[in-house]
């Protein structure tokens, strides 16, 4: 308590398409916490794929670029793990303390956790014991090795320290936890939508319950407007961000460009402003949106069916899908449940005059992971 207290830890999410980083510090306002650091720094491609930091230095140098453009000063991190090397369960097994689970750990791992026990960082917490059936409620982590490692050593090339290492999943949890204190009697999924990785929480009455990663992401978005447009990534992002911003801004003049050859030629960023309101554009992703719906409903399904539950008060979406147009209200024809976007920073002052409160609100659904590693820091 007394390091967390004195010394900063920053929440630096380190995700395949861009790397967030949160810092916040107690306040006496209204709100618990203010934002003492907030940015966010795309990744060039393919320096991270499914989650596997494949090229570490462009990941490192970005990280470096990022700390030192806000002038954090801090050696102190909180970073998270995702996707196919992470596994979490709950599960029931007798009472015990925690001692001796620790001990057991291995053996209790491997039976609920399909990877080599001896390639994996294993981790645990009680949530709950219940006396008349002398049993309690765990979940059990476990991380492949190789991912918290390539983790570690990035940071550490970054010239700071990753003193918590977490999963994505669970800083989200976290993320909503504090945010949303009024609303934990209720059942509730958090879907953070990243470029490669889906994580998804939920709490039941505000009892932690399910945790998946979701192998499908945002970038299904990107290679399908490349593939059928002849873009480059970088345009496809582009266009997917105008899109969406276009329906943000909803001006409601509906423009037709539907015959412009905008991929074609003329001026790059005029071809792009007419390929976002494209109606060829909004159906490929209309298309995206309704593969990357039907995962998610398969979750739910598997969810549902091994919960035993029906119904969900609340769906949130985090994560840069949050942004995607028409995404939350496809999700909720299709589940029939609400589905609200995430606000990380809703119980966060944002000091006026040192953040641009537009860049901030524009980045929010992204920065949830990194808010939550953040809390992590100031919180325990
Ligand atoms: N304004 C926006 N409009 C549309 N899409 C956006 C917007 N901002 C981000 N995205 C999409 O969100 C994705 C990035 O989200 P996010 O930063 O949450 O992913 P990540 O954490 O880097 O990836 P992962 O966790 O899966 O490794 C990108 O694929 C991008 O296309
Ligand atoms: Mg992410």
């Amino acid at each position: 308590m007394f390091l967390n207290r004195t010394r900063q830890i920053i929440g630096l999410d380190i995700g395949s398409h861009a790397i967030k980083m949160v810092a916040l510090r107690p306040t006496k306002g209204e709100m618990p916490f203010e934002l003492v650091h907030f940015g966010v720094a795309e990744l060039p491609e393919e320096t991270i794929v499914d989650g596997a930091i494949t090229n570490e230095e462009p990941v490192t140098q970005t990280i470096s670029e990022l700390l030192e453009q806000h002038k954090v000063k801090s050696p102190f991190v909180a970073a998270s793990v995702s996707g196919n090397a992470v596994i979490v369960r709950r599960v029931t097994m007798p009472r015990q303390d925690a001692d001796a689970l620790r001990e057991a750990l291995p053996y209790e791992a491997d039976e609920h956790i399909p990877f080599d026990i001896d390639d994996v960082d294993l981790d645990f917490a009680i949530l709950g014991e219940d006396e008349d059936s002398d049993s309690m409620d765990v979940v059990l982590v476990a991380a492949k090795r190789e991912r918290v490692d390539e983790h570690v050593a990035v940071i550490e090339a970054a010239k700071r320290t990753a003193t918590i290492m977490d999963i994505d999943a669970f800083a989200v949890q976290n993320a909503f936890e504090f945010n949303y204190p009024e609303r934990q009697f209720e059942d509730v999924a958090i879907l953070n939508l990243g470029s490669s990785v889906i994580n998804m929480a939920v709490l039941e009455g505000g009892n932690p319950s399910f945790w998946r990663d979701i192998a499908i992401g945002m970038q299904q978005y990107v290679v399908a407007l490349q593939r059928q447009f002849m873009l480059d990534a970088f345009d496809a992002e582009e266009v997917l961000r105008r899109v969406s911003r276009n329906a943000a801004a909803d001006d409601g003049s509906a423009q037709d460009h539907s015959l412009t050859e905008w991929s074609e030629d003329g001026e790059e960023g005029a071809d792009l402003q007419d390929a976002a309101t494209d109606p060829r554009v909004l159906e490929v992703i209309g298309q995206v949106s309704d593969r990357i719906i039907g995962e998610i409903s398969k979750t739910f399904d598997f969810y549902q069916a091994q919960a035993m539950r029906e119904h969900f008060d609340a769906v949130f979406l985090a994560g840069g899908g949050a942004h995607i147009t028409d995404l939350a209200e496809r999700l909720q024809n299709r589940m029939g449940w609400p589905v609200e976007i995430f606000d990380p920073l809703r119980r966060v002052h944002i000091p006026e005059g040192m953040f641009d409160p537009e860049y901030i609100r524009d980045s929010a659904p992204e920065s949830t992971v990194a808010l939550g590693l953040a809390l992590r820091g100031v919180m325990e």
